[in-house]
């Protein structure tokens, strides 16, 4: 994996980045000693090195047992016990994997992640007749959204199966010993995996959080933390700045958000990375933005969102910079085939791989935007696979911590996502939250 800053250069140069070195540098130690802002989150840091065997192992078995005998399982959960698996699973699942008739592995589909009556009423329809079973998980087991869900989803379960059968196909994950899906779980005797206090929901995917939905789908865990373990050594303490490219990533955005780029916008071409992005807004989102600060993340799916947002990327409030995932390989090969007739003029891209004229809207596309005062900045992978996710996982994960120190706010921590579930409560007439209905009454 590397970080390419060549087309940063009309914006920053080589030496505003390497004055901000000393500090990128004491923030990614902060993060390895535990001395800044929301210490008490960092499990994540040495987590790839950490994670015992035995947890693998028991990961690894319960997929197995899940693989062999159901046909769909859903994963309940929301934001950060959300959108780590369904990222991978997306960038790493045949495209059209629910057309696939000949499966080796269960269909995992996600509930929870909304509160969608129509969702889960239509996600009901398709378990019809299907062996199914469930993942929930929630850390604080008392998330309203996937609640909602696993309290349908266990009753059609428990009303097909029966409550012994239906406990052996849920599994939970969640606190070590605290909250209500806990002590659901002690009480129905569901298998349980626990999340440690010391990580937070949006740092959890190589925990089980992500890695047992990614393991029931049948891609191989171990590869995915073999890339994190990887990109962990290259951004750990002994590194130097030059060598560092998550320090070096978070000082780049940190320095174009002085100059006024407010937003970011993860760019892939390659649609299989669009619920990475998902993920990443919501690591980005969360950890910075608060206190009245932080970059706005945003994404597109190019090309095709050339053909809508290009025309405010190329032309539209300067206050923007790209950062784009270029994939160097693709899984498959397809030639682009000549035509006797040419009417669509195609024919001098006869014979070229498709991947070659996506390289060139890729490259032609940032060396515009770049005309258009838009800064991009490239990370380049080899392929999507699972080495190359876990790399860039932890990628964005050390590097969203050590940008979160360099804007001097706790990366760790999100106040900000308390108010709508305050009002919510109120409006739905929850015990305890009178006082507040009635303020939002009067405002309505
Ligand atoms: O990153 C976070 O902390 C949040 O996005 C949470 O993951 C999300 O709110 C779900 O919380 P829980 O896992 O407690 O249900």
């Amino acid at each position: 994996m590397k970080l390419d800053l060549k087309q940063l250069e009309l914006f920053i140069d080589a030496e505003q980045i390497n004055t901000q070195a000393v500090e990128a540098l004491k923030a990614n130690v902060a993060l390895h000693r535990g001395t800044g802002a929301g210490n008490d989150f960092l499990g994540w840091v040495d987590l790839p090195k950490n994670i015992e065997t035995s947890e693998l192992n028991a990961i690894k078995e319960i997929a197995e047992e899940f693989r062999q005998k159901l046909d769909v399982v859903v994963v309940i959960g929301i934001g950060g016990s959300y959108l780590g698996a369904k990222a991978v699973l997306e960038a790493l699942s045949h495209t059209f994997d629910h057309l696939q008739t000949e499966r080796e592995n269960p269909i995992v589909l996600f509930a929870g992640q909304n509160i969608g009556e129509d969702y889960l009423s239509e996600l009901l329809d398709v378990l019809n007749n299907k062996e199914f079973g469930v993942v929930v998980i929630s850390k604080s087991g008392t998330t309203t959204e996937p609640a909602i869900a696993f309290r349908v989803l266990k009753k059609e379960l428990e009303d097909r199966k029966g409550v012994d059968e239906a406990s052996k196909r849920i599994v939970a994950v969640t606190d070590r010993s605290k909250g209500a899906l806990r002590q659901l779980s002690e009480q129905t005797d569901y298998r349980t995996f626990a999340i440690e206090d010391n990580i937070g929901g949006r740092y959890s995917v190589l925990t089980a959080v992500g890695l047992l939905p990614i393991a029931i789908a049948g891609f191989d865990i171990d590869r995915l933390l073999d890339g994190a373990r990887q990109m962990h050594q290259q951004t750990n303490t002994e590194q130097r700045f030059d060598e560092n490219i998550a320090a070096q990533y978070a000082v780049a955005r940190n320095l174009l958000y002085q100059q006024g780029k407010k937003i970011e916008i993860m760019v892939n071409y390659n649609p299989k990375l669009q619920y990475f992005a998902e993920w990443w807004k919501q690591l980005f989102g969360e950890s910075e933005g608060k206190e009245n600060k932080g970059i706005f993340p945003a994404n597109v799916n190019f090309t095709s969102d050339l053909h809508s947002m290009g025309q405010y990327i190329q032309e539209g409030e300067r206050n923007l910079f790209e950062t784009t995932i270029s994939v160097q390989q693709t899984e498959r090969s397809l030639q682009i085939p000549s035509d006797e007739a040419n009417l669509d003029k195609l024919n001098y891209l006869a014979g070229k791989q498709m991947d070659e004229v996506n390289k060139m809207a890729e490259l032609g596309t940032i060396l515009a935007h770049n005309d258009g005062n838009v800064p991009n900045i490239r990370i380049e992978i080899d392929k999507i696979d699972a080495f190359s996710i876990g790399e860039l996982i932890y990628f964005y994960e050390k590097a969203c911590g050590i940008s979160g120190y360099l804007l001097g706010v706790n990366p760790f921590d999100q106040p900000g996502v308390e108010a709508y579930k305050k009002n919510m409560f109120a409006l739905l007439g929850k015990a305890g939250f009178e006082k507040e209905r009635e303020a939002l009454l009067k405002r309505i």
